[in-house]
């Protein structure tokens, strides 16, 4: 599975490169459960803006990034950082790219990494 990792990275630079929003990176038959109630896919956005430094599963901590499958942070926490970038600045801030709603929805997704252990 790891191996596939260099494969996604590229896919999801060149989607980065796209400038577009509105991208059709959807995997098929991929049910959003997390998100199923506020309609936010954050599987999607996931591997969109997250997954080059947290890894699919949170734990590949490219640049430094935290293993969010270790993490004991909280929500506040959570949802500060994802909206402000960290304060190494490494990790970007989100708040002009996502929403206050879709910022919330995956600080709770990023809580889900460590169940699947
Ligand atoms: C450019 C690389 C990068 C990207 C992209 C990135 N992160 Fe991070 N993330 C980091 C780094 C580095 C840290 C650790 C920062 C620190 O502790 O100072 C971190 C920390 C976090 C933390 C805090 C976990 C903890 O225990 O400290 C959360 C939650 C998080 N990221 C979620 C996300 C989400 C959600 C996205 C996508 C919307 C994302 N990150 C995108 C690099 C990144």
């Amino acid at each position: 599975m790891k191996r596939l990792f260099p494969l996604l990275l590229l896919t999801i630079i060149m989607l980065a490169c796209g400038g577009g929003e509105e991208t059709t990176s959807e995997a098929p038959g991929e049910t959003p459960a997390v998100a199923a109630a506020q309609d936010i896919d954050v599987k999607k956005i996931w591997k969109i803006r997250c997954i080059a430094c947290h890894g699919l599963y949170g734990d590949m901590g490219t640049n430094g990034a935290a293993n969010l499958q270790e993490s004991t942070k909280d929500l506040a926490y959570r949802v500060n950082i994802i909206t402000n970038g960290s304060e190494n600045g490494v990790m970007t801030a989100f708040k002009d790219i996502l929403s206050p709603e879709e910022i919330e929805a995956m600080a709770k997704y990023t809580m889900t990494f460590n169940e699947n252990l």
